[in-house]
């Protein structure tokens, strides 16, 4: 019986890297539909906010016709029920990130067996790049024109006031 797989990426996406789309870009050649969500984490006090994280993603993934841009706060699992998904998309860059990856996993699991988690791997190009340390080396004035898109370079320098 032919089934329409819908899979929720989330993250902080703060910002959007080319790691990011590189999966993203996966998920979408594999699963008929992948919503990709922004968690509102004040927490984790982010440098843009929700609705620049998705303009940005949005921006990115503009190409791809199955992928859509959503928020969420709560719980994980309660969202992709509330989006009638049934797969929970995240990145394994290296072993290092397994660990914490498979707690999540397996706590995801706990809280709703409808919800199956899927790792998937970037490109090895990829393999050490992440949020935090693009924004690093943007607020020192160091070159990221090959770790996000051109349209993500300008914003970071504009927050930082850099170039
Ligand atoms: O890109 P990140 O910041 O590593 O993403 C982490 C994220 C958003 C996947 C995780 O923090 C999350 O799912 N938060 C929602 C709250 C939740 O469901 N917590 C229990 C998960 S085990």
């Amino acid at each position: 019986m032919p089934r329409n797989i819908r899979a929720v990426y989330p993250g902080s996406f703060d910002p959007v890297t080319n790691g990011h789309i590189d999966l993203i870009q996966r998920c979408a050649n594999i699963f008929d539909e992948v919503v990709v969500a922004i968690l509102q984490n004040a927490e984790k006090n982010p440098l843009f906010s929700v609705e620049e994280r998705a303009s940005m993603l949005e921006e990115v993934t503009s190409h791809l016709a199955n992928v859509t841009v959503a928020s969420f706060d709560g719980l994980l699992v309660d969202f992709v029920e509330r989006m009638q998904a049934s797969v929970i998309i995240r990145g394994i860059r290296a072993v290092s990130d397994y660990e914490y990856e498979l707690q999540m996993a397996l706590m995801n699991r706990r809280l709703s067996n409808k919800v199956e988690t899927v790792f998937m791997l970037p490109a090895e190009a990829y393999s050490f790049l992440s949020s935090k340390l693009v924004k690093e080396v943007a607020e020192l004035g160091g070159s990221i024109s090959s770790f996000v898109p051109a349209g993500i370079e300008k914003r970071l320098c504009s927050k930082f006031g850099t170039k």
